[in-house]
């Protein structure tokens, strides 16, 4: 996978946050956090942390010069604990130290005291104690309770997902430093440099030009740090605007897994029902989110989870209902899928049992219900250029889907110990950010007078393959060698007022503002070549390989030689774009409209082997026909395929986050916490690209790739427990993932 960084990475010269020279003077800070998950703070006494030798200075709640706040949708979330903590973690102080052994070892001395209270750790018991963040959400059309009349068939039953821990490679962290006339300047590893200023700038009660963010790269975000690298950067920053000196800090792993939130865990109540051919007519379907103890991005995270609840079905009658239910958790946060994958695991289990009570092999339902062109959404948008049963039809074909299950069939009759299992898993996943205002981007772009060009957008590398794809978008509209192109930081000076990295459309976005910025610039340079060497307006100016063609014929001009006259000549190098995404609008008291400038589309085959005696398995093999449109970077793409595999299968199978009665996390090292390494990935893995697919909406024509292919991880789970019914068969499984090992066993033994 040949991106921009990859040589740097492997020599190890990229610059992650903890990699950068400090000034003298540096102080380190260390977070003082909540060890109970629920209580009233009834004394803190941090005498003794103050005489501490090489401690510097210690903030609490009371001494943040701005708002203690940094609720981003909902003002709900204190930066530092004031009287009560709400999360086993929860920050309530800062030890500010002249090292970093010194300020960690002096936090040990804060002496607290708390009168506890019972916390709630699951999202239906917040439910019926009524402590919703917002009133119930409800997407819904045609007419459920009318419609389950009219089925052959009626399921009901429960799901439970588990959340995920995003074990980013670099963890949180931040270095501020002030600035001349009372800023600060913060280098952060975030998604999201505008949330981040706009969270440091309440804390410190300055405006927005006074704060400026920088990103060099990270270190891998997966959602973690859309909205929780902010905390981290405003205890950075009001530690150097308290001080006056720089001040960094990054979490120790440990610290990070325990104070930052995860991805969702949810509880599902649903109902499905069908004709007796398959045909999916109604669906009702409940979410019971654990959305911790703020807010976050719970409320767009939840609106995601009723977009996708029918996953790529069309289901006419459809009753979708999302609670976002505030528990003693830390506050729960994007993960990659934000909310759709959780839906999509629902709507397959209820196909599932329908399939069981029906008779029928899943597959028959999943192609009778697969989306075709024009069926419409619950929500209202029409499912247009649908891909869905394009993708389905070539993988069943591609991936002889039919011989699978027949070897499958065989291998099982074969066995009595090991059993095989398969699952088709189809997606669709819309395109775009929820909230339409979020979708525009910008970018800046200058020709330097040597004929090397500088870009900054919005756009933030966190492994992706952003800045590859946004520098060949440049060395295409200029004609020039990419190596002449460097993209710069992610910074709030130079492109301002940015959504985050997020929902897989900053290559979208942020690739549709440089090709505008560098078309302007073309067009200028094309306008001064016609001056220049007397064509006329309507004469055709090429750029080819650096060089300059007039009405077909090579001018004996190079590029450098173009740039260094244009100069010259004082024409503007220079062009910032904005770019927003035509056409979507969502009306959020209906909840119809059209969210989404378009969907993803794909279908995965998966295929396990469970030893059913040890309840272990292996991934076979998933093989994907997938949706990328006309990509235009083959191997990034294909790189974002398999790691979402990868990163779906770890939720659905092995990542196992568990929080003990009180709140505590239990599972915080990779001791105990389990991620698929190269033992555990399947053996196979197979991503073909649909052919034939043009999107005008994605950057030349691509489709965003970043998230939807998580979600082929979904199957999985469900090809585990298809081969767990072979060893059992007509016995009942429960659909609560993840499927652990442990898992897998007691279902197989246990009555
Ligand atoms: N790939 C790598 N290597 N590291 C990451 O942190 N984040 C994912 C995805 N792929 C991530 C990643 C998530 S959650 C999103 S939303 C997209 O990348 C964001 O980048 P994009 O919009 O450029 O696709
Ligand atoms: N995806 C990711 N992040 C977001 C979204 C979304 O749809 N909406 C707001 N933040
Ligand atoms: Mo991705 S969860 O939208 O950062």
């Amino acid at each position: 996978m040949k991106n921009y960084d990859t040589t740097r990475h492997v020599r190890g010269e990229s610059l992650f946050a903890d990699d950068f020279l400090l000034p003298e003077g540096t102080l380190f800070a260390s977070v003082f956090s909540s060890s109970i998950a629920h209580g009233k703070i009834v004394s803190l006494d941090i005498s003794e942390v103050e005489k501490h030798p090489g401690v510097k200075k210690i903030i609490l709640a009371k001494d943040i010069p701005g708002q203690n706040q940094i609720g981003g949708i909902i003002q709900d979330e204190p930066l530092l604990a004031e009287n009560e903590v709400h999360f086993c973690g929860q920050p309530i102080a800062i030890v500010i130290a002249e090292n970093l052994l010194i300020a960690r070892a002096a936090k040990k001395k804060i002496k607290i005291e708390f009168e506890e209270l019972t916390p709630i750790t699951d999202p239906r018991e917040a439910y019926a104690k009524g402590m919703l963040i917002i009133p119930p959400r409800i997407f819904s059309n045609g007419n459920v309770d009318e419609a389950w009349t009219q089925c052959d068939v009626l399921v009901e039953g429960t799901v439970e997902t588990g959340a995920q821990e995003h074990l980013y490679l670099e963890t949180q962290g931040a270095i501020a430093f002030p600035t001349e006339g009372n800023g600060i300047k913060i280098i952060s590893s975030t998604q999201g440099p505008t949330a981040t200023q706009r969270a440091a700038c309440k804390i410190l009660g300055l405006p927005m030009h006074q704060v400026e963010v920088d990103v060099m790269r990270l270190g891998g975000g997966f959602g973690g740090k859309e909205d929780q690298a902010n905390a981290w950067a405003a205890i950075a920053a009001v530690s150097a605007y308290v001080t006056k000196k720089p001040v960094k800090l990054i979490l120790p792993r440990q610290e990070d897994m325990r104070m930052t939130g995860k991805r969702h865990p949810y509880s599902i109540d649903y109902k499905i029902g069908l004709t007796k051919d398959g045909k999916i007519l109604s669906y009702e379907v409940t979410f019971f989110q654990n959305a911790g103890a703020a807010a976050d991005l719970s409320t767009p995270i939840l609106d995601r989870t009723l977009f996708h609840a029918t996953n790529s079905y069309f289901v006419p009658n459809v009753k979708a209902t999302g609670l976002c239910c505030r528990t003693n958790l830390p506050p729960n946060t994007a993960f990659r899928g934000f909310g759709g994958p959780q839906a999509m695991f629902a709507m397959e289990a209820a196909i599932y049992k329908a399939a069981a009570k029906l008779g029928i092999d899943v597959s028959i339902i999943q192609e009778k219900n697969l989306l075709t062109e024009g069926d419409e959404f619950h929500y209202g948008q029409l499912a247009e250029n649908s891909k869905a049963r394009a993708c389905w039809n070539e993988a069943k074909e591609k991936f002889k889907f039919d011989e699978i299950k027949s070897n499958v069939e065989k291998f099982n009759r074969e066995n009595q110990l090991s059993k095989k299992g398969y699952a088709c898993m189809p997606i669709c996943f819309g395109i775009s950010f929820t909230n339409t205002f979020m979708n525009q981007a910008g970018a800046l772009v200058h020709i330097y007078s040597d004929g090397s060009v500088g870009i900054s957008t919005a756009a933030v590398e966190m492994g992706q393959g952003v800045n590859e794809k946004i520098r060949l978008v440049a060395a295409e509209i200029f004609s020039i060698n990419k190596s002449k192109i460097k993209i710069e930081t992610t910074n709030t000076s130079r492109v301002a007022n940015t959504s985050p990295t997020a929902a897989s459309s900053a290559a979208d976005l942020n690739g549709k503002a440089t090709e505008l910025a560098c078309k302007n610039l073309f067009e200028r340079l094309v306008d001064f070549v016609k001056d220049e060497f007397g064509f006329s307006a309507s004469s055709k100016i090429e750029f080819e390989d650096e060089t300059i063609l007039g009405d077909g014929n090579k001018i004996d001009l190079t590029w450098n030689e173009l740039i260094q006259k244009a100069f010259f000549k004082r024409v503007n190098l220079s062009a910032h774009a904005h770019y927003a995404v035509p056409g979507i609008y969502f009306d959020k008291e209906k909840n119809k409209g059209n969210a989404f400038a378009y969907y993803s589309f794909g279908t995965a085959v998966v295929e396990v082997t469970v030893d059913c005696l040890r309840g272990t398995y292996i991934v076979d093999s998933v093989k994907a026909v997938h949706d990328f449109g006309k990509s235009f970077a083959n191997v990034i793409d294909l790189g974002q395929a398999e790691g979402a595999i990868m990163q779906g299968i770890g939720w659905m199978t092995m990542e196992e986050v568990i929080y003990n009665s009180e709140g505590k996390l239990l599972t915080d090292a990779l001791s105990t916490y389990k991620i698929p390494d190269i033992h555990s990935a399947p053996k196979e893995i197979e991503v073909h690209f649909l052919e034939n697919s043009e999107n005008p909406l994605g950057i030349f024509n691509s489709k965003a790739i970043g998230e939807p292919p998580l979600m082929y991880g979904i199957g999985t789970f469900f090809a585990i427990q298809n081969a767990m019914k072979a060893f059992r068969p007509g016995k009942e499984f429960q659909f609560s993932a993840p499927l652990t090992p442990e898992k897998v066993l007691l279902g197989l033994y246990k009555e």
